[in-house]
Order: C-alpha cells, then sequence, then structure tokens
C-alpha cells in the first residue's frame, strides 16, 4: 500500500455521529527523528495502554456556507486554542478524505487521565479523532474491509502526532518498516500478530509522575534535533536493530533479554537529547532515583521489572501482572515520594480503540 490507497472518492454529505475512545501508548522501541510528512527515520514498537485514554465524539453536519469548518470542546469547554493544531491537522489530511470539505464539525473530547498531568495525550487524541473520521468515511463507503479501516485511521493519526499511529490497535504494535514483520510500513502502525507470548498481553504498566509540568523541549523540537545529531544514523540502526531483537523476545517471552533492550531504549532516547545541540536534559532528580530504586529491587526481590521513559521525567514501570500486589506494595512504599503530590496512574496492556 502506498499513501495513494488512502485517497478517498468525494461522497454526498450525510448527517452522522460517532464516538470513539482511543488509548495512549508507551513505546518500548523509540521513534526519535523524523522526515517529512511525519515519516520516521525508524521503526518503532509499543505497548498500547487500556485506561489512559481520549474519548472523542464528533457531530458531522452537512456544511451550509460551502465551507468545511469545525469547533472543539475539551472536557465540555470550548478551546479555541487548540484549533490551530486541528487546523494544521485537517490541511494534512485534505487530500486523502476529499468528503470532509462538505462538513461542520462539533468535536467534543475528554481525556481519562488527570489534565497537565505530565502525560503527552496527543497519541490517544489523534487516533481517537482520526477513528471518528473513519466511521464516517466507512459510512459513505461501507465495502471497506476493516483491515482497510485499521490501516487508514493509523495512517491519519500518524499525519496528526506520529506516535498516534499506534493507538489504534493493540495489545502491541508496530510502526515503520523493517524487515522483521511482512507489510510493515512508515505510513501507519500494524498489530504485532497471533504469536504474540500471553505473558505480554496483561503486562502492567505504572506511571508514575515525576513532574506534572509543561516540557520545556517539545518532541517536535527533539525529533528535529535528530537531523544535524552527530549520533543519529548509528540511533537509527540500533533501534532497527534492537527492535528485531525485541520481536523475537515478544515471542519467546524471554523477560531478561526484554528487561535489557527496554532499558537500553529508554536511555538511548534521553541520550540523544543529552548529545544534541542545544542539548537539554528532560529527567529529574527523582526519574534517577526511582531508576536506582527499580534496579534494587529487582536484583533483591528476584521480580523483572523495569522502566522505560517517555520525552519527559516521568518514570513508567512494566512488569508481568503476576507480580502485581508485591509490585504495587513496592510503588506505594518506596517510590510514591519520589512523584509530585505523590500521583501515579496504574494501567496494563490493552486491546485498542473501541467505538462507544
Ligand atoms: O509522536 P511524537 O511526535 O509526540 O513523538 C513521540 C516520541 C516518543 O514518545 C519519545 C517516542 C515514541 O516512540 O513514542
Amino acid at each position: 500500500m502506498d499513501e495513494n490507497s488512502f485517497i478517498s472518492k468525494a461522497a454526498s454529505p450525510i448527517t452522522h455521529h460517532s464516538c470513539w475512545e482511543a488509548p495512549s501508548n508507551i513505546a518500548l522501541i523509540k521513534y526519535w527523528g523524523k522526515v517529512d510528512p511525519q515519516l520516521p527515520k525508524n521503526p518503532s514498537l509499543s505497548f498500547t495502554l487500556s485506561t489512559s485514554l481520549t474519548k472523542t465524539e464528533v457531530e458531522f453536519h452537512p456544511t451550509t456556507s460551502k465551507k468545511f469548518d469545525f469547533s472543539f470542546f475539551f472536557a465540555g469547554e470550548s478551546k479555541p486554542e487548540f484549533k490551530p493544531k486541528l487546523e494544521k491537522f485537517f490541511n494534512r489530511i485534505a487530500s486523502y478524505t476529499p468528503w470532509l470539505s462538505d462538513y461542520e464539525l462539533k468535536i467534543k473530547s475528554e481525556n481519562s487521565f488527570p489534565h497537565s498531568s505530565g502525560i503527552a495525550s496527543s497519541a490517544s487524541a489523534m487516533a481517537a479523532l482520526s477513528l471518528n473520521l473513519m466511521d464516517l468515511e466507512r459510512q459513505l463507503f461501507p465495502d471497506m474491509t476493516a483491515s482497510f479501516f485499521h490501516q487508514k485511521a493509523s495512517f491519519l493519526a500518524r499525519l496528526g502526532s506520529g506516535s498516534a499511529a499506534r493507538s489504534v490497535q493493540g495489545p502491541v504494535t508496530i510502526w515503520g518498516k523493517n524487515e522483521s514483520l511482512n507489510q510493515s510500513s512508515d505510513l501507519y502502525a500494524l498489530p504485532f500478530g497471533t504469536d504474540l507470548n500471553p505473558v505480554f498481553k496483561t503486562y502492567q504498566d505504572c506511571i508514575l509522575l515525576v513532574d506534572k509540568g509543561v516540557k520545556t523541549v517539545t518532541s517536535s523540537q527533539g525529533h528535529e534535533l535528530m537531523h544535524k545529531h552527530p549520533f543519529a544514523e548509528q540511533r537509527f540502526l540500533q533501534a532497527t536493530r534492537n527492535l528485531s531483537a525485541l520481536m523475537l523476545i515478544m515471542k519467546t517471552g524471554n523477560l531478561d533479554a526484554f528487561i535489557k533492550i527496554v532499558e537500553l531504549e529508554a536511555l538511548t532516547l534521553h541520550a540523544m537529547m543529552m548529545t544534541s545541540n542545544p542539548y537539554f536534559i528532560l529527567m529529574k532528580a527523582n526519574t534517577l532515583a526511582i531508576i536506582e530504586k527499580i534496579w534494587a529491587f529487582r536484583d533483591s526481590e528476584k521480580i523483572p521489572i523495569c522502566f522505560t521513559l517517555d520525552a519527559g521525567a516521568n518514570v513508567h514501570i512494566l512488569y508481568p501482572e503476576e507480580f502485581k500486589s508485591k509490585v504495587n506494595r513496592f510503588i506505594k512504599e518506596e517510590l510514591a515520594s519520589f512523584c509530585q503530590n505523590g500521583h501515579y496512574l496504574k494501567d496494563q496492556v490493552g486491546e485498542g480503540a473501541k467505538k462507544v
């Protein structure tokens, strides 16, 4: 499939209403570096989450002004400040959704996780919105297959935010052309497939909220800095190698090998930030304190927990479900004090977006 396969035909407008929930995701193999239009410099792989999600409802009305328009509400309030980002998204997808120019949209969105918790919501938000658009496109063109529906939803979401491509399906998705997965594409993400080891289908992710503030450097700026980064080419090769090794591990369920790759990827992402020009650091002292505690707990308890990091200070603790009660006690007693206001969010791997 190339991008031309996603150009839909025009169609007479209808009134439509839909509501989709799309989860956030956490990358194990990190996407960091891209080229226009939002194409990754290396493949990535992520766990799709379940309780951290965006719910978006869209009312589609045939336009009376002969001009595409939309209004946007977040948590019940009109939010015109979000419009420029959405306008950019609608412009980017316009050639793939020519039918959209005949509509006025009312978009109502909310997140299950607390506002300003330091959790990026662009992945879940762009996926939820794209699924609503595909909901209408499927209504207009009912012959659409389920796989085309998912691939185009992921394709559109990607044009809003790269990592959003991975928030349509679950429990594990891969985005970016690579030799380890037939059909893999830079245009959209695909689910891992049926040979995923069962241990990963219920994997736990506890998100420790170390810093809820706005990030000093956005992920767009970070991606941009990879263009002139002295280690960029090696990093892209390393990510591709790590992906093929991890793909095998996701089948065998070798947790020691899983931990080594996942933590290496997290630290490499931050190493790229620390060695770009200008350099920056998104980890905080408490991020490191938590990592040391995790390592000590893993050594003493022989429980296969590990961490990963997003482009921020928060720490995601990943572990198999069977250790839930012991790990929860450890988090409550030994890690909560490193979190801002003692806050953390318990989540786990999920099946992907749902229509509600
Ligand atoms: O989708 P963006 O542009 O917000 O970039 C996401 C980058 C990371 O979260 C750091 C890694 C990833 O693969 O999700």
